[in-house]
């Protein structure tokens, strides 16, 4: 089983959809699609620069994120009720699949 991950670029005009194993975080799979999160604390729940927006309908299937999550959230740019940290999502078979859009933010951080 894989679970069929969907990035949409923050202008909503780039869509893709990626297969990704169960067992991975969504931060990883978003990087090997080339997807713009720098993830730059590898996980460690330090930066917040992995942010994006899950899809409303999505966001409500997942598991909420801790008091951890959420305080680094506050921090981050161009945050929505339904953002995560991709690093904290893990995949799994029971997801099916999940549709995520980058930060406004992310794109600037690509370089200009
Ligand atoms: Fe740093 Fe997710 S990679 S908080």
């Amino acid at each position: 089983m894989s679970v069929a991950i969907t990035f949409v670029s923050a202008d909503g005009v780039d869509v893709r959809t990626v297969q990704a194993a169960p067992g991975t975080s969504l931060l990883e799979i978003a990087q090997n699609a080339g997807q713009p999160l720098e993830g730059t604390c590898e996980g460690q729940m330090a930066c917040s620069t992995c942010h994006v927006i899950v899809d409303p309908a999505d966001f409500a299937r997942l598991p909420r994120a801790s008091e951890e999550e959420d305080d680094l959230l506050d921090l981050a740019a161009h945050v929505t009720r339904t953002s995560r940290l991709a690093c904290q999502i893990m995949l799994d078979d029971a997801l099916g699949s999940l549709k995520v859009r980058m930060p406004a933010e992310a794109r600037d951080m690509q370089g200009r």
